[in-house]
């Protein structure tokens, strides 16, 4: 078991050097906590790939600590990247652009595009500000399962597969960056996450938003919109109320407490004010727990379908889809 380490002055060196050797750390975003390496050495991300147990068809995130490292990447930036990137930067937005030659392939799966963002987390940017290089960074969990939005959440999935994991507490956004795809002739939503789709709505208009197929799964153009992913081991159902449950031991997510809990064994609540932004920060970390709480079954009531509830009810709809 990797332990985590407090986050300080030399941690953070030590963490950075582990980055440009080639190794592996886990480090904290105010989204969730990604599992980081060199993104300009395709060993270093090839070992990414390792320890999670990801297909090499599914594209990484590039992380940056500053927008001038943007050129490094990309053929070019369009106006309306540059608009989302004054507005959102930094911050849970990622954007697919089109990718130069000095990005390794194994980064974007072989995609002529590339994914970027800068998190705002102060310990996210000093590390790659230290580290002096992008990080490729996914989420720090197995493929398909639960996001970590703590670092033990990271030492439980991954342990000993990491060099390093920094710890600076849980995740204030607590859901992945939204995926805003640049790279064709209209914008398109590719994944719902911790940035509104009112928000960027305000900026871009009215965006198309991609729907997954199942056929999409051999090869998706955003693999994070495969139908099952962020999924707990105990089986999982959204219902629209709570009449005729099945029997056993059950659990509960809901956003505000039901009027009768009896049938439920446990009840995680995310937000009693029904704010959809505080039922994001704890979404992981509850599921995380109902997962560890020896259930047989773990029923989701549906967030409403504005604000963060968008992303969230993304993340359940994967939870709950069938293998
Ligand atoms: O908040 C986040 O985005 C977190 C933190 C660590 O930054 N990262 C994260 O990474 O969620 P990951 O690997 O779990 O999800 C990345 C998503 C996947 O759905 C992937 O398919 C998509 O971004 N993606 C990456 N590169 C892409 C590309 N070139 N074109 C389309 N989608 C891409
Ligand atoms: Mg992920």
């Amino acid at each position: 078991m990797n332990d985590p380490v407090p986050v300080n002055d030399s941690t953070l060196a030590r963490a950075a050097a582990v980055i440009r050797e080639g190794g592996l750390v886990g480090f904290p975003t105010e989204t969730v906590y990604g599992l980081g390496a060199n993104a300009m050495d395709a060993t270093a991300v090839a070992g990414i790939f390792a320890v999670k147990q990801r297909p090499r068809f599914d594209p990484i995130i590039v992380h940056l600590a500053d927008v001038s490292q943007l050129e490094q990447l990309v053929t070019g930036v369009p106006e309306l990247a540059r608009d989302l990137v004054d507005h959102f930067w930094p911050g849970p937005l990622t954007l697919v652009l089109p990718r130069n030659g000095n990005v390794p392939d194994i980064v974007t799966a072989g995609l002529p595009s590339v994914a970027i963002r800068l998190p705002g987390h102060p310990v996210a940017q000093r590390l790659i500000t230290e580290a002096g290089c992008p990080i490729a960074a996914p989420s720090a969990n197995r493929f398909g399962s639960l996001s970590p939005t703590t670092a033990g959440h990271v030492s439980e999935q991954l342990g000993d597969g990491v060099d390093m994991i920094l710890d600076a507490g849980p995740c204030r956004v607590g859901v992945e960056s939204t995926v805003v795809d640049l790279a064709g002739a209209t914008p398109r939503l590719l994944r719902p996450g911790g940035l509104s789709r009112e928000d960027l709505e305000a900026v871009v208009g009215p965006i198309e938003q991609h729907v997954a197929q199942p056929a999409d799964d051999t090869a998706p153009k955003s693999p994070g919109l495969l139908s099952r992913h962020y999924a707990p081991r105990t089986p999982l159902s959204i219902a629209e109320n709570l009449e005729s449950l099945p029997a056993g031991r059950l659990g509960l997510l809901t956003l505000q407490a039901p009027a009768n809990p009896d049938p439920f064994d446990v009840v995680e609540t995310l937000s009693e004010s029904g704010d959809t932004i505080e039922a994001a920060t704890g979404f992981f970390a509850a599921l995380h727990r109902l997962d560890s709480a020896g259930l047989e079954r773990i029923i989701a009531l549906p967030f409403p379908e504005a604000g963060l509830g968008l992303a969230l009810n993304d993340r359940l709809r994967r939870a709950a889809s069938a293998v």
